[in-house]
Formats: C-alpha cells, structure tokens, sequence
C-alpha cells in the first residue's frame, strides 16, 4: 500500500512537471505582443520574415525556386514539407497547422524567435508596472524559466541550418531547399545574420525594466546604437 502512495505521488509529481512544461511552450501568435511592442511591430512587418508564407505562394521567388528544383508554379502554402519552417510554433502547442491555419502565427514572427510568450508575456506588464510606478527592475531570469529564448542561436538553426551534411547536429526532415550548395548565398552565420535589421526588426530603447542574466549577448551593443520608440511607451500597462 505504502509503495501504492509512492507510486501514485511520483506519478502526480510528473504531470505537475510536464504540464508545466507544456504551458511555458504555448504559442498565441504576434498580436499580443504588437499591441505592446508597436516600434519592432512595425519595423517587423517589412522584412523578410514577415513575408514567409507569401514565398510559398505559385509564381512568387520563381528564379530562387527554380535554382533549388522547386516547381515555381505550385502552391506549397499547404505543404507540411514547406510550412513548417515559414510560420510560428509549427508541430508545438498553440503553434500553426495546415487544418487550422490562424493568421497571427503565419510567418516567421515574434514567438519565433523570442520564444512562445504564452507564460511570458504576462510578465512582461507586471514588470512595465512596477518599473514606472515604482522604479523597481525584474530579473531576466524569471522570463527565461517561463519560455523566453535570451540566446536566439538555436531556434534559428532549427530553420536556417536544418538541411542534410549541414554543421548544426539537430538537423532532421523535412530540410529547407535553400542551402549553401545551391548558393552560397544561403550560408547562415548567426553572428553576422543577427545583426542584420532588415531581418530582425530595429531596435529601440529599453528604459530597463529587465536587468541580470541571461543576457543576449549583442544586447547592449544594438542598446547603444538603438532608435527612440515611436509610440508605445504609454501603451505599456496595456491589457495582455
Ligand atoms: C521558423 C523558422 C525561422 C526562424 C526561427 C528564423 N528564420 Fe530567418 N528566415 C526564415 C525564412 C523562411 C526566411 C525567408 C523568408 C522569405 O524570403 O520568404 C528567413 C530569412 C532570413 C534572413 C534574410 C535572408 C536574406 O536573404 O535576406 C535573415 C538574415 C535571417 N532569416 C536570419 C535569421 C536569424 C538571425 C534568426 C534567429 C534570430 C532567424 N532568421 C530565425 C525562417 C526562419
Ligand atoms: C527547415 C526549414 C525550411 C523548410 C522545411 C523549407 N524552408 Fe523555405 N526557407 C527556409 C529558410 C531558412 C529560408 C531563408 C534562406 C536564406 O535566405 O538564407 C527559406 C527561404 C525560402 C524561399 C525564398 C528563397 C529566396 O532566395 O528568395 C522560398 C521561395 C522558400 N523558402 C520556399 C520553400 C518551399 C517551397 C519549401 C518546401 C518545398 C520550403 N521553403 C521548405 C527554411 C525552410
Ligand atoms: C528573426 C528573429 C526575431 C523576430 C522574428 C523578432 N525579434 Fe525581437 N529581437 C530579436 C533579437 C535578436 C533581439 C535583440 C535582443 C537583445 O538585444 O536582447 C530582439 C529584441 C527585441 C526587443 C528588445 C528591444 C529591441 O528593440 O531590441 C523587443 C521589445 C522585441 N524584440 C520585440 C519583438 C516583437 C514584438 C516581434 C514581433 C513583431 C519581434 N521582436 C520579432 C529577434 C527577433
Ligand atoms: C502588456 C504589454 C506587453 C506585452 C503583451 C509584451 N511585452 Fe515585451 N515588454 C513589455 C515591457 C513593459 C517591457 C520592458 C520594456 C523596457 O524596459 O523598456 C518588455 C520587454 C521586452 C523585451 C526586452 C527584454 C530584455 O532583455 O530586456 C523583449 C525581447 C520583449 N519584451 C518581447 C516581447 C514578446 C516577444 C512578446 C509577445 C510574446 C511581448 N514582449 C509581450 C511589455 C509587453
């Protein structure tokens, strides 16, 4: 009986970590946090990524699909080898699906990168509050055990280097058709790729609500060198 009780205690103890687990990994998709973060909102919505899942579209990129053996003329925004790394949180809780595709989660957005903000984001308004109500700073590392990515390196591997013979050892199927070997224009150096704006978003000024490890480690270089925000700053004790 005794090892019953144990059994079901530790049985109980696991769920209560896995569920946890599964709720830091929710994905919500981009608008919670653009209601908040309308500077990099903006600045977002012109590069690249944000325009994802129109390159799947038939008739776009034709000479790119052409070189990498892609039919230019097919429509591959429902095709699970291609989708998969063209939206947010495909194959993940509260990610994009083929079935149900939900347009705040198509394209490469947000939670991306920063990680599903599902756990975090409520956070990050408690944290906005205290910090102009009363000065007070919250620990980065509060939003990392809550699902937060301070580091970036691996999610952008999982799509930039996930191909066959590729350096990044996570590499499985389906892998992305543009690669090194079909040009060399596709070699993805985090170091340099980060850095590049037109990608990412600008960056603007934070008034330091965040403080502590872990820390990105280009974060107060792109501080230095960061834009004044447009106009979010009194949206911050804004709903979430
Ligand atoms: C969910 C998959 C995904 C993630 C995560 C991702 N990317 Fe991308 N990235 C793409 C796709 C897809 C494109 C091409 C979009 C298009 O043109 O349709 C792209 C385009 C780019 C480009 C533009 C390339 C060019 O030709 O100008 C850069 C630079 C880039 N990504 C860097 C990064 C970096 C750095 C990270 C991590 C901080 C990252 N990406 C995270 C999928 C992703
Ligand atoms: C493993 C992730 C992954 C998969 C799977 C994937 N892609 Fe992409 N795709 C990317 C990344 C990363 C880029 C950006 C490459 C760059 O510019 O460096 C990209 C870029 C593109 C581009 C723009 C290329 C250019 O130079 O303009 C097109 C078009 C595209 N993908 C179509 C597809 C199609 C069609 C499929 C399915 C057959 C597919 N992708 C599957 C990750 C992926
Ligand atoms: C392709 C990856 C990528 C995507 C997509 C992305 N970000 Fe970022 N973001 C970054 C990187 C890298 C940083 C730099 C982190 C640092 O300095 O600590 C950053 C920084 C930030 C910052 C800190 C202040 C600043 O401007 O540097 C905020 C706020 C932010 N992003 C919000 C967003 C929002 C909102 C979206 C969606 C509309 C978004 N990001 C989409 C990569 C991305
Ligand atoms: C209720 C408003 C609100 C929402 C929703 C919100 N944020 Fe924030 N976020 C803030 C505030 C306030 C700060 C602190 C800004 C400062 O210090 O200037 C912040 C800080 C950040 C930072 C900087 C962290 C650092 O290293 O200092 C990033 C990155 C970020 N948010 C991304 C996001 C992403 C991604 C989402 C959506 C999943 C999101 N935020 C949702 C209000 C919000």
């Amino acid at each position: 009986m005794k090892h019953a009780i144990t059994h079901i205690l530790a049985i109980l103890a696991m769920t209560a970590f896995f569920s946890g687990t599964v709720l830091a990994a929710d994905f919500e998709g981009r608008t919670k946090c653009s209601s908040c973060h309308k500077s990099q909102a903006k600045s977002w919505n012109d590069t690249a990524h944000a325009k994802a899942m129109e390159s799947l579209k038939p008739g776009t990129r034709k000479e790119a699909k052409i070189k990498a053996k892609l039919d230019p003329d097919k429509d591959y925004t429902q095709d699970k080898d291609c989708v998969g790394c063209h939206v947010d949180g495909w194959g993940k809780k509260g990610g994009y699906t083929v079935e149900t595709p939900k347009k705040p989660l198509a394209a490469v957005g947000c939670e991306s990168c920063h990680g599903p903000g599902k756990s975090y984001r409520g956070d990050h308004r408690k944290g906005g509050q205290a910090f102009e109500s009363k000065g007070t700073t919250m620990q980065r590392k509060v939003l990392a055990d809550k699902g937060q990515d301070f580091h970036f390196e691996e999610a952008c591997s999982a799509c930039h280097l996930n191909y066959e013979g590729s350096p990044w050892k996570g590499a499985k199927a389906p892998y992305t058709p543009f690669t090194p070997e079909v040009d060399a224009k596709y070699t993805f150096d985090f170091d340099k790729m980060v850095k590049d704006v037109k990608a990412m978003h600008e960056h603007y000024k934070l008034d330091g609500t965040f403080v502590g490890e872990p820390k990105f480690k280009f974060h107060d270089e792109f501080q230095a060198n960061a834009k004044e925000k447009v106009a979010d700053k009194k949206d911050k004790k804004g709903k979430d």
